[in-house]
């Protein structure tokens, strides 16, 4: 008796002969990848956590890692827009600047209560942070208000990318809420600054590029030192 002739070995429909069925597997792999609804970020953020893999941190080093990178990221927001309003605090865009550096200032501050809740020490380039951000924030500042508004969106999209990475790898963590809330804050920042005109700043696209790139370094710095 030919047991196995009685089971279906393949996913391609039987029907289709040779290099159609090749055809057939190409294009239902390039499906898959591609599909919306499989990539798309409200699925990975409203869905059950991914799987922690063999070789993944625990889970306590791994919030540790995002407290400790978090809040550098949010003390250098703070020093970015203090830069920022030191040489624009008396421009038109002066309000909407301090409105979002104090929104970066309650973040800085919740951030630090998380780090002495949970004992976990700040990152040691604190103090770079402080000169790098500040010194960012005034030199765009000095190339005047799209500048400085083209820097806030570059750093608020790659911190809207960073938090929601971060609530992809928390589950059911409670920090998680959190991180989604300030990342909407951040969304909002890249809204305001937008509207403010920072695609009118003369080298756009350089001040994109760089400050996500310096912005992306302090990420992968922060997390480890
Ligand atoms: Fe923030
Ligand atoms: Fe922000």
């Amino acid at each position: 008796m030919d047991v196995a002739g009685s089971f279906p070995r393949r996913v391609e429909p039987p029907w289709l002969p040779g290099h159609d069925r090749l055809l057939f597997v190409g294009i239902y792999a390039v499906a898959r990848i591609l599909a919306p609804v499989q990539n798309s970020p409200e699925r990975r953020l409203n869905g059950p956590a991914p799987h922690r893999l063999p070789g993944d941190p625990p889970l306590a080093v791994e919030i540790a890692r995002i407290l400790r990178v978090d809040h550098a990221g949010e003390f250098g927001a703070t020093r970015i827009y203090q830069g920022q309003l030191d040489v624009l605090g008396r421009s038109r865009a002066a309000g909407a600047i301090r409105e979002m550096a104090e929104a970066e200032k309650r973040h800085l501050a919740r951030f630090e209560t998380l780090l002495r809740q949970r004992r976990v020490r700040p990152t040691l380039l604190h103090p770079l942070w402080s000169v790098a951000g500040y010194a960012l924030g005034a030199a765009t500042a000095l190339l005047g208000e799209p500048a400085a508004m083209a820097c806030t969106v570059a750093v608020e999209e790659v911190i809207d990318e960073h938090y929601q990475r971060q609530a992809e790898r928390l589950g059911d963590d409670a920090l998680r809420a959190e991180i989604l809330s300030f990342r909407d804050d951040e969304i909002a920042h890249r809204d305001v600054a937008i509207a403010e005109g920072a695609d009118k700043a003369p080298v756009y696209d350089l001040i994109n590029v760089a400050v996500k790139t310096g912005s992306r370094i302090a990420i992968w710095l922060s997390t480890r030192f």
